[in-house]
């Protein structure tokens, strides 16, 4: 029995699949080479960051998986279908860096936008939304607008404006690259234990090793520009995890030195381009 399930999680599905992934920028006359032949997968509940320098084409990989960016060269599949450009996939939600919430809306409206968009009766989008801000913690503020709002405040109504929806598929970019270290541990705790229940496929993007040490099962390191995978990383450390209490631990610093040195090379390969 033990076996057999061990079994499964080694060929658990892969939702996300990218083969050869390339994307070229015109900008004036120049030909900017940002991401070659990249391919990778995510498998069903599986955490996994896209970790690199500025500059490495990481959002770009994202955006294209995304949709929001038509790709150059290669294959993305999402759930074994090749995605469509500028077309919506389902089951996949997107987090972007900075908070997308709208101003004049109170963070009751902001969260439960899209359910509204998608003709979801009164009553049970008012439940989801219920739900969705007991999660993060903001109860007691389902009537303040945006600007009332700490940082940390506002970004955790941003991920419950994604998660609302109840997406399979989770990209994320940079969602807590704004905020202090502290406020920063804070999100990935609530991130983990709604990951944790939920199991939802992440692939995260960060320039933040500890952060993706923290976060993810494993790590795909980017290279300079163009962005190409350079070397991937299995994260073992046992969950639930505890960020700030992983951080003290040899093992932690171990992993990180050795993915430092690595992502080194490339920080500086950037700075040379
Ligand atoms: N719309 C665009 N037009 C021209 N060049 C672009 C465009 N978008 C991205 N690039 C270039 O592609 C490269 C990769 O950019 P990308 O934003 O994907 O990097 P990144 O790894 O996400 O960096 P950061 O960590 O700073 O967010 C960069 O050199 C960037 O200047
Ligand atoms: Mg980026």
């Amino acid at each position: 029995m033990a076996n057999g399930s061990a079994q499964f999680a080694m060929t658990r599905l892969s939702r996300v699949d990218v083969e050869g992934l390339g994307k070229s920028f015109q900008l004036g006359g120049r030909r900017i080479e940002a991401v070659k032949d990249v391919s990778f997968q995510v498998r069903d509940g599986e955490f996994v960051s896209l970790l690199g320098p500025s500059g490495s084409g990481k959002s770009t990989v994202l955006n294209i998986i995304a949709t929001l960016l038509p790709m150059s060269t290669g294959r993305v599949e999402v759930d074994g279908q090749p995605i469509i450009s500028g077309k919506t996939t389902p089951n996949v939600g997107y987090v972007f860096q900075r908070d997308t919430l709208f101003p004049w809306r109170t963070v009751a409206k902001n969260i439960g936008y899209a359910l509204e968009l998608s003709g979801m009766p009164t009553a049970e989008r008012r439940e989801r939304v219920a739900a969705a801000i007991e999660r993060v913690g903001l109860r007691g503020f389902e009537d303040a607008y945006p600007a009332l709002l700490s940082g940390g405040m506002r970004q955790r109504a941003s991920l419950m404006r994604t998660l609302v929806k109840e997406p399979q598929i989770l990209l994320m970019d940079e969602p807590f690259g704004a905020l202090d270290t502290h406020t920063k541990l804070d999100m990935h705790d609530v991130l983990l234990k709604i990951w944790e229940r939920e199991k939802q496929t992440v692939l995260f993007v960060t320039h933040d090793l500890g952060e993706a040490l923290t976060l993810s099962d494993r790590i795909i390191l980017f290279s300079a520009r163009p962005g190409q995978i350079k070397e991937t990383f299995e994260v073992p450390f046992a969950r639930p995890r505890d960020g700030v209490a992983l951080r003290e631990t040899a093992e932690y610093a171990e992993l990180f030195s050795h993915i430092w040195h690595s992502l080194g090379e490339e920080f500086i390969k950037g700075r040379a381009t």
